[in-house]
């Protein structure tokens, strides 16, 4: 095992900010010291950081990598996604996956796995969606928890697909309240929903932007109370994903402000983009599709001040790219048929990085929303989301003057188009650690699928 020193760069982490050396061993980091001790550390590499900050890297805990939706399969692979995650400063990601209506956890469990497994640039992770509560898949959540699957995702939207009623939610509430699994909630108020989408078809509304039409703000702040009303009941801490509406905001903020264990997640795209994306014309709105749905730009001020109070406290990016050609066209003249998801894992450490530059989080934030919180969430912290001694060297280099565009042309995921094209951003990735062993090495990449494992999770460590 080589030992390797990053020298001269700005330590950040969601506690403090220091001039200090990383000292790396067998792929932990061992130890930190000020740079102005000028200590007799010798290692086998030594990578100077001067100028840059020395950051852990970034935690995605919502992907979707080759996911099967909406006819088909969104277009990052394993290798494909964690390589881009990689290029964009992300070293663990926590995917998925996925159990079919009719059989149990145990095989779409081991079906991710297969997909996973030799292919990963990065580490990573899984959690599980219940898309068929039963008596056989409430006992196997026991059994996930013990082998570090410790969180479950329900939907309350995709009737037929993936929808849960509310006995079966609380059914799983109760259980996860037992077994101390995170639930994990797509709330939205699917059924109502479903009234809408055919209503619009059927009048002939069938672009891009009905799409955010129909999945209305109300009915996500809806879906959200009914979720923080149910896991109240069941005694079940809730984490709700991918919250896009100020009126969903409401709801969390007033749960967590009676101290009630609810968690929330927000993604890049509500932060960045809107409607206004939806309904650019030439059925390029189609890019956007995603649910929850962009929202009117109305709602990115409480988004953002909701992540500097910590009401909430996890951007991921729900990564589940679809190709404009091909995929997302399956849509044309019906947006109900546009398989539903955006590419994103990326640009997520770079999006919020401007947004440090642009005065709306602190740097300290930045890797709290980022690194730590996710890490601390979903049972990885401290070997994922600090630099410290004893954790994982998970460690990107990041160069906090350089200027880029993001681009379909230029970026490393699987997909034909950037949700962010032509978007100027200030800072870059430079060199990218994992466990020790470079992955990035100055804008080159030199990591290796198969390099990534899997990472058996802790419980969520913001409970008792
Ligand atoms: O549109 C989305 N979000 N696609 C991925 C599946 C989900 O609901 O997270
Ligand atoms: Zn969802
Ligand atoms: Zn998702
Ligand atoms: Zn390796």
């Amino acid at each position: 095992m080589t030992t390797t020193l990053i020298r001269g760069g700005l330590v950040i982490t969601a506690a403090e900010e220091t001039h200090a050396d990383v000292l790396i061993d067998g792929g932990r980091i061992v130890a930190l010291a000020d740079h102005a001790a000028e200590l007799p550390w010798n290692a086998d590499q030594v990578i100077d950081a001067t100028g840059k900050y020395v950051i852990p890297g970034g935690v995605d805990a919502h992907t979707h990598m080759e996911m099967p939706f909406g006819g088909t399969y969104a277009s990052d692979t394993f290798e494909t996604g964690t390589r881009a995650a990689a290029w964009g400063g992300t070293t663990t990601i926590v995917d998925f996956a996925i159990q079919s209506v009719g059989s149990g956890l145990r095989e779409g469990l081991d079906a991710w796995h297969a997909k996973a497994e030799g292919n990963c640039a990065i580490d990573y992770g899984f959690h599980m969606i219940l898309a068929d509560v039963n008596e056989h898949s409430l006992k196997e959540m026991d059994a996930l928890v013990g082998e570090g699957v410790t969180s479950f995702k329900l939907f309350m939207a995709y009737p037929g697909v993936f929808y849960s009623d509310d006995g079966k939610i609380l059914r799983a509430m109760q259980h996860a309240a037992g077994n101390g699994g995170l639930i994990m909630m797509h709330a939205e108020n699917g059924i109502a929903i479903d009234v809408l989408v055919e209503q619009a078809v059927a009048a002939g509304r069938t672009d891009p932007r009905h799409h955010g039409e129909v999945r209305k703000a109300l009915l996500e702040a809806e879906a959200t109370h009914r979720a923080i009303q149910l896991a109240r009941v069941a005694g079940s801490p809730l984490y709700v994903v991918h919250v896009s509406a100020t009126e969903a905001v409401a709801e969390i903020t007033r749960a967590r402000d009676l101290g009630l264990p609810v968690f929330g997640e927000t993604c890049p795209q509500y932060l960045f983009l809107s409607t206004d994306n939806l309904a650019e014309p030439d059925f390029e709105g189609a890019k956007y599709v995603c649910s929850t749905p962009l929202r009117p730009v109305e709602h990115q001020d409480a988004l953002w001040r909701s992540l500097r109070t910590d009401d909430l406290s996890v951007v991921s990016t729900d990564h589940c790219p679809f190709c404009f050609t091909g995929q997302k066209e399956l849509g044309r003249g019906d947006f109900s048929k546009i398989p539903n998801g955006m590419p994103g894992v990326e640009n997520r450490m770079d999006l919020l990085h401007q947004a440090v530059v642009e005065g709306r989080i602190s740097r300290r934030r930045w890797i709290e929303i980022a690194c730590a919180a996710p890490a601390r969430m979903f049972g990885l912290y401290p070997r994922k989301g600090t630099i410290a001694p004893g954790a994982d060297a998970d460690i990107v280099l990041y160069d906090p003057h350089a200027e880029q565009v993001m681009s379909a042309e230029t970026h490393h995921m699987n997909v034909d188009y950037s949700a962010y094209e032509g978007r100027r951003t200030t800072g870059r990735v430079h060199t990218v650690l994992s466990r020790g062993e470079l992955v990035i090495d100055g804008r080159r990449y030199v990591g290796h699928a198969g390099h990534g494992r899997y990472q058996p999770r802790g419980t969520c460590q913001y409970l008792g």
